[in-house]
Parts: C-alpha cells; sequence; structure tokens
C-alpha cells in the first residue's frame, strides 16, 4: 500500500484547512491534495480559495470546496460546521491566524480581539463541535498551528503570543485525552517562516534568518502527526526552543524583549 493510501485510509477522505488562502494553509492543502484527500478550504479571500479549488481539482480529480469566512466574527464556527455537512471529515487543520506586533496597549481593540477569536477561540469552539465526529469514526486527526512564540513570553508580541500559549495548551492536553481513541492530535510550533504573515506584521522578510519555507512546514506535520504531540519543524527553531527551556525566565523575557525591539527597529518600527 502507498503512503498516500493509508494516510487516506486513516484521515480521510475529506480535510477541512482553515487558512488555506496562503502560506502554510495552501501548503497543507496542496500536500493534502497529493495525498488524495478531499478538501473544504476556508479563509477570508474568496478568490484564492477558488483559484486553489479549481486547480486541485483539475490536477488531482478531487473535489474541493470553499468556504468563506472572516473567523474573527462570532457565528463563524457554526458557519464551518454548517459547510462540513454530512461529509466525512477526518482531518481537522485549525491553521488560519495572525499577529500583531508591536507594545501591547498600542494595538487597537478590534485588531486584538478579533486576533483572539481566529488563533484562540476557533480552535477552542470548533474542535468542540467537531471532535464528536471523529470519536463516532474512531480515526481521524486534529492539527493546531500554533508557533515558536507559543513556546515562551514574548514582550512585543503578547497578545500574539499568548494566543499560541493557548493552543498549544490546548492541543497538548487533547493529545492526552485522546490517546487510544485512533484521533491524532498534534500541534505544529513553526518559528518564521516565509509567508505573507513576516510583511503583514511589519516585518521585512530579507532581514529574517533561518526563515523556512511553508511547504516544508506542512510537509513535517503531517508527516509527525500521530508521532509527537508538539512539532517545532526545522533544526534551527529546535534548537532555539531548546536554549529558552533552559535559560531563566527573567532572563529569557529579556532576551526576547530584546530580540523583538531589535526586529522591531530593523524593519523601521519602533515598538508603538
Ligand atoms: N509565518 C510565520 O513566520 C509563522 C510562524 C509561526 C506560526 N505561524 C502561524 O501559521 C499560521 C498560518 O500563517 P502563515 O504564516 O501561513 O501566514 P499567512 O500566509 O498570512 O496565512 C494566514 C491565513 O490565515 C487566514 N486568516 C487570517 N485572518 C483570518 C480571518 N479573520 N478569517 C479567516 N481566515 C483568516 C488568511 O486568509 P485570509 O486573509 O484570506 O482570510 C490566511 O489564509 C498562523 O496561525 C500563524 O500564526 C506563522
Amino acid at each position: 500500500m502507498s503512503k498516500a493510501s493509508e494516510f487516506k485510509d486513516k484521515y480521510g477522505p475529506w480535510a477541512l484547512v482553515t487558512g488555506a488562502s496562503s502560506g502554510i494553509g495552501e501548503q497543507f492543502a496542496r500536500v493534502l491534495a497529493r495525498h488524495g484527500m478531499n478538501l473544504l478550504l476556508v479563509a477570508r479571500r474568496a478568490e484564492r480559495l477558488e483559484d486553489l479549488a479549481r486547480e486541485l481539482r483539475r490536477r488531482r480529480g478531487l473535489e474541493v470546496v470553499v468556504a468563506t469566512a472572516d473567523l474573527s466574527e462570532a457565528g463563524a464556527v457554526d458557519h464551518l460546521v454548517a459547510a462540513v455537512g454530512d461529509r466525512d471529515l477526518g482531518l481537522v487543520v485549525s491553521n488560519a491566524g495572525f499577529g500583531l506586533k508591536g507594545a501591547f496597549e498600542a494595538i487597537e481593540r478590534a485588531r486584538l480581539e478579533a486576533m483572539f477569536n481566529v488563533n484562540a477561540r476557533v480552535p477552542l469552539l470548533l474542535t468542540h463541535a467537531l471532535l464528536p465526529r471523529l470519536r463516532a469514526r474512531a480515526s481521524g486527526g486534529i492539527i493546531f498551528t500554533g508557533s515558536i512564540e507559543g513556546e515562551a513570553p514574548f514582550p512585543y508580541s503578547a497578545g500574539y503570543a499568548a494566543t499560541k500559549a493557548f493552543v498549544h495548551s490546548l492541543g497538548m492536553s487533547l493529545h492526552g485525552e485522546l490517546a487510544g481513541t485512533g484521533i491524532d492530535m498534534l500541534v505544529l510550533s513553526p518559528g518564521a517562516t516565509d509567508t505573507e504573515a513576516i510583511t503583514l506584521q511589519g516585518f521585512k522578510p530579507e532581514l529574517m534568518p533561518n526563515l523556512m519555507a511553508p511547504v516544508d512546514v506542512a510537509r513535517q506535520a503531517l508527516r509527525q502527526l500521530g508521532k509527537v504531540a508538539l512539532l517545532v519543524p526545522g533544526p534551527e527553531n529546535r534548537k532555539y526552543v531548546k536554549a529558552m527551556r533552559r535559560m531563566p525566565r527573567e532572563k529569557l523575557i529579556a532576551q526576547n524583549a530584546e530580540r523583538m525591539r531589535a526586529a522591531l527597529a530593523a524593519s523601521g518600527r519602533g515598538p508603538r
């Protein structure tokens, strides 16, 4: 049996991917399509999703459905559950997210709230809504895209880092609850990755060392699903996380504050 058909037997036939209009989520969709999975693609930018869906249908002969949704809105999870309908969903990739950088109090409240909803509320409630279906099948998987910033306090990214710490804790706790059920739970904790998120947060990608390609991040996550609870992709990122875990808290916080200030300054931004 091929690896792709083994994957599809366990996690197929349908996968839901949030944040599939660009970056890591788009690559999740592409790699999953190579595994023969039918896809439900979610994000706000309908045209991007439709283009990707058309391409994957044509190239792979799969069913690909688009559900446009603003995940910061209160009814977003219900909308997604309705979009899934009675499809036999085996894999949920809760990947959509965004970051806001700068002094905490300088970030507009509405943006902060939207970030909290997309990054934390949606993974919480979407998993709560869809897990009973996976349990009934006794097979499947859930992936949360967290961040290396979920591993430690990050001054000047305080709200974002907190949302990611939230999904790390939620995902790894669920990993424990789901042990032996046939449902695999993975928290993906990427470091800096070459996607639109870098410029959206006000950084210059050319100034960032060790940017990973989003396709490598998605591939590694799908390879490690069912094997580990938490994946930090890339050896450089793993080294960095190991060092952070060993450091005294106060020293780590001061170091991360200094790094973030330097990164903001290099990109022509002050912390405010
Ligand atoms: N790039 C990095 O360095 C890095 C590092 C660690 C973790 N991450 C995490 O990786 C995940 C994917 O980000 P990325 O790097 O691939 O960046 P990206 O290219 O900007 O992708 C973000 C995705 O999330 C979707 N999204 C954002 N806000 C949304 C909203 N309100 N409603 C629905 N969808 C929304 C975007 O779609 P629309 O704009 O079309 O809605 C897009 O598809 C995020 O959770 C991010 O926090 C990224």
